[in-house]
């Protein structure tokens, strides 16, 4: 009757020490996904000063984070008087540094393959972005043109998405005029 007993004891010390061990397996293991998801979640601070890489809604990745390149005008390009060809205030960006497209200070051309001139403009009298006009130089596209893709967007609210109004050919005529300066009209400041 005894040794019954001490038997069931035991054996239901037993099943206890399982029970609390699983318990605490179980409890850690809960610990660990919520540091993992923690780990996943938490957002990446950003650099101080760093520009958030995020392009403007309706345009490419490509030009994500353009206000951050190289800017060629020093001062922002007024409207042209007579004939406005992108209505508005204008800077105009590059994805190269400045000691690549001018090695001792003085603007080599052509560009290099590979680059990209972002034209921003804010429409007279408005304070948003309404226009980005982009052309990239792409190896092989378009010999003609010195390998220029030309394409230009537009919208006409702050937080509206980008749309393209046109591209290449009507572009291709007026910029043929500064052939020589490789189809670019601004230059390096
Ligand atoms: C009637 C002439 C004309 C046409 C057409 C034209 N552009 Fe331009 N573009 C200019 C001038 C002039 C500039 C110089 C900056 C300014 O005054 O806006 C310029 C500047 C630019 C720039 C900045 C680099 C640079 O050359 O200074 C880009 C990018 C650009 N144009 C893209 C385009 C695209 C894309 C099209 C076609 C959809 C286009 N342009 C059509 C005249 C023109």
């Amino acid at each position: 009757m005894r040794e019954q007993a001490l038997k069931a004891f035991a054996s239901i010390w037993l099943l206890l020490c399982f029970a609390i061990f699983n318990a605490c397996v179980e409890e850690s293991r809960v610990e660990e996904i919520i540091d993992e998801t923690e780990i996943a979640t938490e957002p990446v601070a950003p650099e101080e000063g760093a520009i958030p890489v995020v392009a403007l809604p309706g345009l490419p990745n490509d030009v994500a984070g353009y206000e951050g390149w190289l800017k060629l005008n020093a001062e922002p390009i007024p409207p042209a008087a007579g004939g406005d060809p992108h209505r508005g205030t204008k800077n105009v960006y590059v994805n190269q540094a400045r000691d690549a497209i001018a090695p001792n200070g003085e603007q080599v051309f052509p560009y290099p393959h590979g680059s990209i001139v972002v034209k921003e403009a804010y429409r007279p009298g408005k304070d948003y972005i309404g226009l980005i006009a982009i052309m990239r130089k792409i190896a092989g596209s378009d010999a003609e043109h010195n390998d220029w893709k030309f394409v230009e967007y537009t919208r006409n609210a702050p937080d509206a998405e980008f749309s393209i109004i046109a591209a290449d050919g009507i572009c291709w005529g007026c910029h043929a005029r500064v052939e020589d300066i490789d189809y670019v009209f601004t230059e390096l400041d």
